[in-house]
């Protein structure tokens, strides 16, 4: 007879029940969690899954894992195996923030929950899941803008801007936009002059660069990048206009991976904006208090700073990702 894993527990907590077995074959029992994963797009991607599979195997927690290459229809194929393995949890960072109703009322109904990292999705019904940790986004935007409002605090005249945005309809982008513009909306001097998608990878953040320089050149003072490989692709994109990033064009970011550290110590790059990619312990902590029946809250806000290019030689050995 076959038996999937979800009777096998029950037959087992019922053995146990019974005095059939002792609490130490329980004990083995696996948590299993399915991990639904946006794609390898960029350094802050390789960090995340690193973190969640590394945790996974301390925490003692079984995992399936599948990478989406940044297609939504991928992620949900993912859930909806996970539906079908009946999988203890299921966990994903939802590329983008829309069109996920259907698939977590189908996890909903097979009585999975469900936990969403990273990303969030734009839904009314938020029974739909259990908790949603990850970074502030909007946040990360205005720290941002406020960053370059002090920066450029005494320059007279206008401020061109270009900005590289994330992957369409995903909550990074457009929250981190909604932040930034939040911000430099209250002086008129800033303008952004040309905003397009690089999709969080630095062979678009190149390309898309070298479009904005064809078409503005000198024109552009700043470059606004949703995260820090868009920018780093920029920089070689300035460069072989036989520019000079971070003197000639100012560079905001955001994740803080080490490659943005290396740049900004390399002097190319003047801010990254710090979004923690280590959600690994956290999930599983999460995947636990589920299983045990703790109630958890409905948001975990992932703790972050920003790092000048100033500060990046002395902070460079503390970075973990
Ligand atoms: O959702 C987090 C964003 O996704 C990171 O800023 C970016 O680098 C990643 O691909």
């Amino acid at each position: 007879m076959t038996m999937n894993r979800r009777t096998l527990n029950t037959a087992l907590a019922a053995a146990a029940l019974g005095g059939m077995l002792p609490a130490s074959v329980l004990a083995q029992k696996k948590l299993v969690l399915g991990f639904a994963q946006v794609g390898a797009e960029s350094e802050w991607r390789t960090a995340n899954t690193e973190s969640i599979k590394s945790s996974a195997k301390e925490a003692g927690i079984e995992l399936k894992f599948s990478d989406a290459q940044q297609k939504q229809e991928n992620q949900i194929k993912a859930i909806r195996s996970y539906i079908a393995q009946k999988v203890d949890v299921i966990a994903f960072s939802p590329v983008v923030e829309s069109g996920w109703e259907t698939v977590l009322r189908e996890a909903k109904a097979a009585k999975i929950p469900v936990v969403l990292t990273d990303r969030s999705v734009n839904t009314k019904d938020d029974t739909l899941y259990v908790t949603f940790m990850g970074s502030d986004f909007v946040e990360e935007g205005r720290k941002a803008g406020r960053w370059l409002v002090e920066k450029m605090k005494d320059q007279k005249g206008e401020v061109n801007i270009v900005e590289l945005q994330g992957t369409v309809g995903s909550a990074p982008a457009i929250d981190r936009k909604k932040g930034f513009e939040e911000i430099i909306k209250a002086d008129p001097k800033f303008k952004i002059i040309r905003s397009q998608t690089g999709d969080f990878t630095r062979a678009k953040g190149k390309e898309v660069m070298e479009a904005f320089l064809k078409a503005d050149g000198k024109k552009i003072n700043v470059l606004f990048a949703h995260n820090d490989d868009m920018a780093i692709g920029a920089i070689q994109a300035i460069e072989e206009a036989g520019m000079k990033p971070a003197k000639d064009i100012t560079i905001i970011s955001i994740d803080g991976v080490k490659g943005a550290f290396e740049a900004m110590i390399a002097g190319k790059l003047n801010v990254s904006v710090e979004c923690s990619p280590l959600l690994g312990p956290q999930l599983m902590q999460a995947v636990k208090d589920i299983k045990a029946g703790k109630p958890l809250p409905k948001r975990i806000v992932t703790e972050e700073g920003i790092f000048p290019m100033e500060v990046a030689a002395k902070e460079f050995p503390n970075r973990k990702y």
